[in-house]
């Protein structure tokens, strides 16, 4: 090999390193109220652990979906499944902060409140066992002894993060960002609520979590109702998913699969793989910079969050932040199934 060609070979190595070296992965926390397929936050975390621009430092369990303690035995067997059962996973809270069960709860979905034993996950429990550490001493300690660098992701009740922000005056100083699924915005299009006619789930599990959190200064990026109702995971998009044949995918087929085979017609709203999704790549939404609060009176609008273009009375204390409500659909769903077709990072 003349001297020319190894000059140039050993430039190109050179170059390929400091890419690598200088592709900064965010480091993320990974706050859930997680559930084995079809639920949403478990696509989510797939494609959250699919995507190479991601640091995991940790994923934080919450009750809100179903109960903390199927939360944590789901994700921490859906890690195993994925290949990266060395990403610890910390226990946190399992009721909201004041919102207690009610008959209307019990009716609808989501059972927080459950105290029932989860059921075994596919391919039986983890033999992964969570941290002793709880979720919010993972977040304060991580946060603190990183000011300014670490995200956190939350796409169940904002529990544990709410009780991060109490417990310590200086950790809403120092989070680089929190990225929320959770709200619907009336000012905005497609803005009604889902579990009550205004109020989105995770808002109405813990409103006063939410409103905490929301005020707090954080900068937030909120992916509400309104651009989870530009998706639609149908058995068509389910079907070119699993031709790939991966572990994931076989997860998918055993599990979201099923309920194709039952509701063929079904369409699934992809609200946390949406919120994960617009980190990696911003453009794939479309979002404005409002005033959001939450409305924590114990009547008709629990759990209301309300979008302004300026402050108004009662919420003075509003903070701004930048609200998705419109989604790149085709160039999200291609995504998603491309990242989760890949072979285990
Ligand atoms: O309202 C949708 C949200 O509630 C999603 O995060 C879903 O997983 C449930 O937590
Ligand atoms: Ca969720």
């Amino acid at each position: 090999m003349n001297k020319r060609i190894a000059v140039r070979l050993i430039l190109s190595l050179f170059v390929i390193a400091s890419n690598a070296w200088s592709q900064d992965r965010i480091p993320i926390i990974f706050d859930t109220d997680f559930v084995m397929p079809p639920a949403d936050d478990s696509m989510a975390l797939m494609l959250a652990l699919q995507s190479p621009e991601f640091e995991i430092l940790g994923v934080t369990t919450v009750a809100g979906n179903e109960s903390l303690e199927r939360a944590t035995s789901d994700v921490l067997r859906m890690l195993e499944i994925a290949g990266q059962a060395e990403i610890p996973v910390y226990v946190g809270a399992d009721m909201p902060l004041v919102h207690e069960k009610s008959d209307f709860a019990v009716e609808n979905y989501g059972k927080w409140y459950s105290n029932e034993p989860p059921p075994e996950p596919s391919g039986g429990f983890a033999s992964k066992k969570a941290e002793e550490k709880s979720a919010v001493s993972f977040m304060v300690d991580t946060v603190m002894a990183n000011p300014g660098e670490v995200m956190l992701v939350a796409i169940g009740p904002l529990t544990n993060i709410a009780q991060a922000i109490r417990a310590e005056p200086g950790f809403a100083g120092n989070v680089r960002q929190l990225v929320i699924m959770g709200g619907a915005v009336a000012l905005l299009p497609q803005g009604a609520g889902n579990i009550t006619p205004n109020a989105e789930f995770n808002f109405w599990v813990d409103p006063e979590a939410a409103r905490v959190t929301l005020r707090s200064g954080i900068p937030i990026e909120l992916s509400p109702l309104n651009v989870s109702r530009k998706s639609a995971l149908t058995k068509d998009w389910y079907e070119r998913m699993v031709v790939v044949d991966t572990p994931l995918t076989a997860l998918l087929r055993e599990t979201l699969g099923r309920r194709f085979e039952a509701e063929p017609d079904r369409l699934w709203l992809m609200y946390d793989q949406i919120a994960v999704a617009s980190i990696i790549d911003p453009t794939l939404v479309t979002s404005e910079r409002l005033y959001v609060d939450v409305d924590i009176d114990h009547g008709i609008s629990y759990g209301t969050s309300v979008g302004g273009r300026k402050p108004w009375p009662g919420a003075e204390a509003a903070q701004q932040m930048n609200v998705q409500y419109d989604l790149d659909w085709p160039r999200f769903i291609e995504m998603f199934i491309e990242r989760v077709q890949r072979p285990l990072r």
